[in-house]
């Protein structure tokens, strides 16, 4: 009966929003990457990582700068990721399902500011645990919605009051700077961290339905 938001900042739910705004006509989310390479066959694109590194057989990675208009407008692309497409996958009994990062964050907050459901914000973190990125989505949302509701439950007020103590001139790139992912993106010569924490670079709104996350932004 609520709202489950699904966090991945990094990039999983970045990745989407960019795909949904190039044009694309959907984003099917898989658990798996047997599932995307059979839906592959079928005649689909296909993209995702598994520990940020591209499958090699996948049409695109993870980054969503891969995901150009030339490339995606008027296709259906199938994603699978190691904890966003996973995070999906778990909110299955939501009443309505949304992707979110910093992409859209200021259409998913109108949309949250319109609904009277109650809202879950989902964290799809690194592998069952906290990460630092997907933590400061859901903290700035929560403190974009302080008008119109309280964070309930001990983990949103430990978040709410963390993001409330933070030094104002501190920027999001300080804030993430010894972040688990961006040390792995580090690694990996990932260059996507100054796009994925960008407000609102893809206005979209991406909604699970039937399985397909399509966006209902007007
Ligand atoms: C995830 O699902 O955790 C992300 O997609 C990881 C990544 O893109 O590096």
């Amino acid at each position: 009966g609520k709202i489950c938001v699904v966090i991945d900042v990094l990039r999983a739910t970045t990745t989407v929003c960019a795909a949904l705004d190039n044009g694309a006509l959907s984003v099917i989310p898989v658990r798996d990457v047997e599932q995307a390479l059979s839906l592959q066959k079928e005649g689909n694109l296909v993209g995702g990582e598994r520990n940020g590194i591209k499958i090699s057989e996948f049409d695109f990675g993870n980054s969503p700068k891969e995901y150009t208009p030339e490339l995606i407008e008027h296709k259906k692309v199938v994603l699978t990721t190691t904890n966003g497409t996973k995070a999906i996958d778990l909110s299955s009994d939501a009443k309505e399902i949304f992707a979110a990062s910093f992409a859209n964050i200021s259409a998913l907050c109108a949309y949250l500011k319109s609904s009277d459901l109650d809202i879950v914000l989902f964290c799809a973190g690194w592998k069952n645990r906290v990460n630092l990125e997907d933590s400061l989505f859901a903290a700035t949302v929560m403190h974009s919605l302080s008008d119109y509701c309280a964070p309930t439950g001990d983990s949103a007020q430990l978040l709410s009051q963390w993001y409330d103590g933070l030094d104002n001139n501190l920027t999001r790139g300080k804030i993430l700077r010894n972040a688990s992912h961006v040390h792995r993106f580090e690694k990996l010569g990932v260059t996507d961290l100054e796009y994925c924490i960008t407000d609102d670079l893809h206005p979209v709104l991406p909604k699970l339905q039937n399985g397909e996350l399509v966006d209902i932004h007007s």
